[in-house]
């Protein structure tokens, strides 16, 4: 099971797995006091935990699935941390949100790490969460990265006597439309979605957004969000990004 099997620090802000958190990248904006901020997919949100407890942000976080909101709801009491905390999936966060009573441009910050790839409508789960963003706020997207929705070839090179001097390897799919990711997690059929680093571009600033950053991260050894499967894919971490990460900002 996901939360079983992923290691997620709260010390830090992640992005993605085996990838290096914020006190490296630094991508968050300024936060003011009182500032709001919204995760979509957001797991047993440590990311929202992180906030709350770190910048005293007045944080929602929601997931799709029940079993991940009531991890959510332990940890944030282990921590001593206030998020509140909806069932919601991206398709109907903005009903659930009116029905908690919160409408319309309120967001400092509407963030989602590796959850957007679930969706069937990129571009349609974008405008939606920019309508909830004041302006002047911030959209933080982490998905997977277009090239590791792809096949990995391994090739290992041998000396003479038939020992391994290296693997090198070659990452071979169709960049214009990655293959879907399709599997069973946690009693779930998920289809997990890439698309070039240009689309997300383009739905961004189709959105009314200013792209900021846009940031594909090396593999490093400590990082935030690990786990034994992600650290098995080491040799092509090396040379492949896991992750895309989008910052952008509304005018
Ligand atoms: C790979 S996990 C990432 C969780 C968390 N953001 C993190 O970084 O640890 C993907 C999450 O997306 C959630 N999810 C999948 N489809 C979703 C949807 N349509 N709407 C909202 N959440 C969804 C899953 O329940 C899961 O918690």
């Amino acid at each position: 099971m996901y939360a079983d099997i992923t290691r997620i620090s709260l010390e830090d802000f992640h992005y993605g797995p085996q990838i290096p958190g914020e006190s490296e990248l630094k991508l968050l904006p300024e936060f003011s006091n009182g500032a709001t901020s919204l995760e979509l997919g957001a797991g047993a949100a440590q990311n929202s935990i992180f906030l709350n407890k770190k910048y005293g942000m007045r944080c929602i976080a929601m997931d799709i699935s029940e079993e991940r909101i009531k991890n959510a709801q332990e940890l944030c009491s282990a921590e001593g941390a206030e998020v509140e905390l909806q069932v919601a999936g991206f398709e109907n966060f903005l009903e659930v949100l009116k029905q908690a009573g919160h409408g319309g441009e309120q967001f400092d910050f509407v963030h989602s790490s590796h959850a957007i790839e679930f969706v069937q409508d990129p571009a349609t789960t974008i405008k939606d969460m920019v309508s909830v963003l004041k302006p002047g706020g911030t959209l933080m997207l982490s998905t997977v990265h277009p090239l590791f929705n792809g096949m990995w070839f391994a090739n290992v090179i041998e000396d003479e006597e038939g020992n391994e001097i290296e693997e090198v390897g070659q990452f071979i799919t169709n960049y214009f439309e990655p293959p879907d990711d399709i599997r069973d997690e946690d009693g779930f059929h998920v289809v997990s979605r890439a698309y070039p680093v240009s689309a997300w571009f383009d739905w961004l600033t189709a959105a009314g957004l200013i792209v900021t950053a846009i940031k594909e991260p090396a593999a490093i050894d400590d990082a935030p969000y690990s786990s034994d499967d992600w650290a098995s894919h080491e040799g092509q971490l090396d040379v492949i990004p896991s992750t895309l990460i989008l910052v952008a900002k509304k005018a």
